[in-house]
């Protein structure tokens, strides 16, 4: 692949961005292409440390996210980016301002994220403990119109994985 690409995951947490990006990324390197991750988890460590989960700062977390992104991508790396980025305005801005820009809905239903709660945070926001919590009292806004939708109550890791990496070559972003 001489041109990277934007491969922009989003979904509720607990949904599985992380870990299919995680094995995205591995199947991309084995064929040779140059991979970068871009987790939200890792992100609000460094690049955006001290931000909120207000609007305003989320929507300041996702522009980051889609700048650093598109400063790879534009030198031949596959970025994945693995935020929530649950809005839809910001997440189309990205799109219309980089080249590339393959949008990835996990999508479980709020229900399963939450009874698999992996982190505990849906019990802490249930409970008040954390406020603004995605999906409990703060939007999620689902893509109208994602390239690739992986299902994750409905498939396995590896069925999710194999389809981002078949939608892909079906795009010709892979040969
Ligand atoms: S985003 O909305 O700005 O895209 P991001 O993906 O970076 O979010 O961070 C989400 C992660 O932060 C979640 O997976 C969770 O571990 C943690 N988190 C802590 N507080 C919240 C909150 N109020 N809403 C969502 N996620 C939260």
């Amino acid at each position: 692949m001489e041109k990277g690409l934007i491969l922009w995951f989003t979904g509720l947490s607990g949904a599985g961005k992380t870990t299919i990006s995680k094995v995205v990324a591995e199947k991309l390197k084995q064929r040779g292409q140059k991979v970068e991750i871009l987790d939200g988890d890792i992100v609000r460590e460094n690049l955006s440390k001290g931000l909120t989960f207000s609007k305003e700062d989320r929507d300041i977390n996702i522009r980051r996210i889609g700048f650093v992104a598109h400063l790879l991508s534009r030198n031949g790396v596959v970025a994945i980016t693995a935020a929530i980025s649950p809005y839809k305005a910001i997440r189309n801005e990205i799109r219309e301002m980089y080249d590339n820009f393959i949008e990835v809905y996990i999508n479980a239903p709020l229900e399963v994220c939450e009874q698999r709660d992996v982190k505990g945070l849906y019990a802490k926001a249930r409970s008040g403990e954390i406020k603004n919590f995605t999906g409990i009292d703060d939007p999620y806004e689902p893509p109208d119109n994602p390239e690739i939708t992986c299902c994750t109550d409905q498939e396995s890791l590896d069925e999710s994985v194999a389809h981002v990496i078949s939608s892909l070559e079906k795009y010709g972003y892979l040969t």
